[in-house]
């Protein structure tokens, strides 16, 4: 069989750590000699790789295949493979309806995939692994994913946390920390082709683990000191970071490392006890909040954003108060918000659903009111000020105006007479239009 013309496509939905799983799938199907097409009805090859976290999954994936079934109706030899939570999560059980499906891969087992084409074009036999094969998919794939001066990397996966709503822990398997000097030499690399920033990625990287051969334990607050080393590594981000194990030797870390950014993504859920027990969240409200302001003290610029859920089994509008008041409290920056999702198969869902969609609806918009003028006002507060920004690409080549990135996600457009694009400048804050804010060079 010939590889050598055979186009593949690939569809991704969800979170970051999806994003990177496709493009290592990318990278591994290009490096066979497949060839990456963003044309989905040129591929002899449709890949889908899924989410479950919230929403209708199931439906959306079924919804997905009707589209690729007519495709391959037309011709029965192209080949269809699904992968990610849903598959996880499903199993087999997606054939059921969907019988014309070539491959199920799991988040765990892609590394596996072009292997499995492979046998499916061989022997013309349904192919599925959905495994949870300790550390292997790091061992095979360490492939960073770019974005002009940055790279994020994978540093952990999976989840032990057990919060009552989340599918995480069943989808993508136990906490795996990736082995600490594989991490440290990967960025070295990456910092020697130009890289100046990295975001860690994994779905709780504080709380990475790693113990090598000879006993030695390596902490997340140890992988920041050591990154930070790197000299040409100018700015450190990472995400998803859990107050669970927020824990004072990283806090210690913003007051030693300016590196890393002054922008914090902690998700909160809840600012009700009550509902934070009900979620399985083992920390109070109060807890949260020292761990703020310790960082605060740490960092007294630090910005944070967070995850919302509204609507949680037993919310009353007394707990979506209590939410919207440590909204203000801390004065998140961002946030990622949503209404409660009941997942099949975690404790949440076994709970009763007694809000009414009307108001998980109004909640969700009160609340995304609020962070949105809070986002504004913390942008409003930029001006005059100094910001580090790493210079992206040109804006405007004529005028000699670039784009940069601020520590908080902001973009900034600024006029310089020499290209900067790959440093980390100075600039000061100037203007505030609806899409980016306007710099001037020191
Ligand atoms: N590890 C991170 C969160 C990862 S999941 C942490 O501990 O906070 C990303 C976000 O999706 C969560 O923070 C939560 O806000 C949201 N989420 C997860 N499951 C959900 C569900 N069943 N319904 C609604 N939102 C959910
Ligand atoms: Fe999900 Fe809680 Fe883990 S939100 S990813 S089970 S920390």
């Amino acid at each position: 069989m010939n590889n050598n013309k055979k186009k593949f496509y690939i569809k991704t939905w969800g979170c970051q750590m999806n994003e990177y799983d496709s493009l290592i799938i990318s990278n591994m199907l290009k490096k066979k000699k497949y060839i990456f097409t963003k044309i989905f009805y040129e591929a002899d090859i449709l890949i889908l790789n899924t989410c479950s976290i919230r929403e209708k999954a199931q439906e959306k994936l079924f919804h997905q295949l009707g589209r690729w079934k007519e495709i391959k109706n037309k011709n029965k030899n192209i080949i269809i493979a699904v992968g990610g939570c849903v598959a996880n999560q499903e199993g087999k059980k997606i054939l059921k309806r969907a019988k014309f499906i070539d491959v199920i891969f799991g988040t765990q087992t892609l590394h596996r995939l072009p292997e499995m084409i492979e046998k499916k074009i061989k022997k013309n036999k349904f192919i599925i692994d959905i495994s949870f094969p300790k550390i292997e998919k790091f061992k095979n794939i360490i492939q960073p994913m770019y974005k002009n001066y940055s790279a994020s990397i994978s540093i952990m996966e999976g989840c032990n946390k057990y919060c009552s709503f989340c599918i995480v822990p069943y989808t993508r398997g136990k906490e795996i920390s990736r082995p600490f000097y594989d991490i440290i030499k990967e960025i070295s690399l990456l910092s020697e082709n130009g890289i100046r920033e990295i975001q860690l990625l994994g779905q709780n990287v504080n709380s990475y683990k790693y113990i090598d051969k000879n006993n030695i334990k390596y902490t997340f607050a140890k992988l920041l000191n050591d990154i930070a080393l790197i000299p040409k590594i100018k700015r450190i981000k990472f995400i998803t970071s859990n107050p669970m194990d927020f824990t004072d030797d990283i806090i210690e870390m913003y007051s030693k490392i300016p590196k890393i950014v002054s922008f914090l993504h902690l998700p909160i859920q809840s600012g009700s006890n009550k509902i934070l027990k009900l979620m399985k969240r083992p920390y109070s409200i109060q807890k949260y909040k020292n761990i703020i302001q310790k960082l605060r003290i740490a960092r007294p610029n630090i910005q944070i954003s967070s995850d919302f859920i509204v609507g949680f089994p037993g919310e009353t509008q007394l707990d979506f108060e209590k939410t919207m008041k440590i909204i203000s409290e801390i004065n998140f920056d961002m946030s990622f918000s949503f209404i409660y999702s009941s997942r099949p198969g975690t404790p949440a869902s076994k709970l009763k659903d007694n809000i009414s969609i009307f108001e998980k609806k109004n909640r969700l918009k009160i609340l995304q009111k609020q962070i949105k003028i809070q986002t504004l006002n913390w942008s409003k507060k930029m001006i005059n000020s100094t910001q580090k920004i790493l210079v992206e690409n040109i804006f405007d080549k004529k005028n000699n105006q670039f784009l940069g990135k601020t520590e908080n996600n902001r973009t900034v457009i600024f006029y310089s007479q020499k290209n900067v694009i790959g440093k980390i400048i100075k600039v000061k804050i100037i203007n505030k239009n609806k899409k980016f804010l306007e710099g001037q060079c020191i």
